[in-house]
């Protein structure tokens, strides 16, 4: 559960490193799952920053989420060896299959999809992973098989 007192106690604790931005955000992101937007104003306000200043980092780095993550995770490449092997073709057809785009969660909360860049399985792109499992080759049967087994 969220408690903003804990996210102060947790900026208090790192607001003396050097840079204290990123590892207060992780340890967020460790307590909560996500970086709910109540503990981005607690740590605006206590790192005398803007919003928006926290806002942007918490978007720039793809591993901070603002919303709990669904029961389930596809993470796609979309990194070079993977969009050369049609991966974008891939990649549209599994948005439009959940409803959602990379860094969305569906309205059930089943699945959090995600962007990634390379999952060393250049090989045998186009790649994908659903929570730990890696999948190589994919086409579009394979791709709606993974969409249709992380809605379960
Ligand atoms: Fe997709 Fe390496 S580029 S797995």
């Amino acid at each position: 559960e969220f408690d903003s007192e804990d996210v102060a106690a947790i900026v208090e604790d790192l607001k003396g490193l050097e840079g204290p931005l990123l590892p207060i955000l992780h340890a967020v992101q460790d307590r909560f799952g996500h970086v709910p937007d109540e503990a981005v104003r607690v740590i605006a306000h206590r790192l005398n920053l803007t919003r928006a200043e926290v806002y942007g980092v918490v978007s720039f780095y793809h591993d901070y989420h603002r919303e709990p993550h669904g029961a389930h995770t596809l993470k796609v490449c979309r990194a070079e060896a993977c969009q050369a092997a049609g991966g974008d073709a891939i990649a549209d057809r599994i948005e439009k299959a959940l409803g959602i785009k990379f860094g969305e969660t569906t309205a059930d909360g089943r699945v959090t999809l995600e962007a990634v860049y390379c999952l060393g399985l250049c090989a045998t792109a186009p790649s994908a992973m659903l929570d730990d499992r890696l999948f190589g080759r994919l086409n579009a049967a394979k791709a709606d098989r993974l969409t249709a087994e992380a809605q379960l």
